[in-house]
């Protein structure tokens, strides 16, 4: 299983650092083949030893360069930063990413060796056209994006449980993970108001690889918990 943290515009430098030296304590009995990522904020971003993989929630398509507020690889490989999100709805949404931006970033990405958790998830109104919608509309988020690379993981985050303390129910995660699963043979973490209440219950569903937490990832107890658990 995979299990990440996204603090998203959470944590400081200094609680992130915190946060991780608790965390690595309490996961010293975490299942040996269970792997832990942590996505905190770029200012926190830095070089830890320890049983996990620390990546970054966003970064710009470039070494370095006239991109005011980004940051770029030069800032990544100083702390040797081989792992990346992309295409969380978040950045879709409000920071206003397009599929063609995305999937640039991607191939940028991509073509420096990245391990890349790429981000899909449909809106509510996709949702309630029911399944049929929801797959093309998930699909047509893979435009552009080379499912076949090595490094990629997929995590499947419905818009409408991001945050909201709804998650999709285990049925709708069951069926969208199955259908995912015909195109894509990659690992496969879902996203959307994951806690420690119905951890244990979505990564025992088939096709679902790990959780992609966000709020509840927050608190390193509520999120060494649902590792450990
Ligand atoms: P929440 O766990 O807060 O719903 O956020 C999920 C998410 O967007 C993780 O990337």
């Amino acid at each position: 299983m995979i299990f990440a943290a996204n603090f998203k515009t959470n944590h400081t430098r200094a609680s992130t650092k915190a946060y991780i030296e608790t965390l690595l304590t309490k996961i010293i009995t975490k299942r040996a083949e269970d792997k832990v990522y942590i996505f905190p904020p770029a200012t926190a971003l830095d070089q830890f030893s320890g049983d996990f993989i620390l990546g970054a929630q966003n970064a710009y398509m470039a070494q370095n360069g006239a991109f005011t507020g980004e940051i770029g690889l030069e800032q990544l490989e100083e702390f040797e930063i081989k792992t990346i999100l992309i295409g969380h709805s978040e950045r879709r949404e409000i920071l206003r990413e397009t599929q063609a931006f995305i999937a640039e970033k991607f191939a940028y990405f991509q073509s420096h060796g990245f391990e890349i958790i790429y981000c899909i998830g449909e809106p509510l109104e996709i949702r309630q056209q029911g399944q049929h919608s929801v797959m093309e509309y998930l699909l047509s988020q893979f435009e552009g994006i080379d499912i076949s690379y090595e490094k990629l993981i997929v995590a499947y985050e419905p818009i409408w449980a991001i945050g909201t303390g709804r998650s999709a129910t285990s049925a709708e995660i069951a069926s969208t993970h199955e259908a995912l699963k015909k195109t894509l043979q990659k690992p496969l973490l879902y996203g959307g108001s994951v806690k420690p209440e119905n951890s244990k219950e979505i990564i025992s569903i088939r096709g679902v690889d790990g959780l992609l937490v966000g709020s509840a990832s927050l608190d390193v107890e509520s999120f060494a918990g649902m590792i450990t658990d």
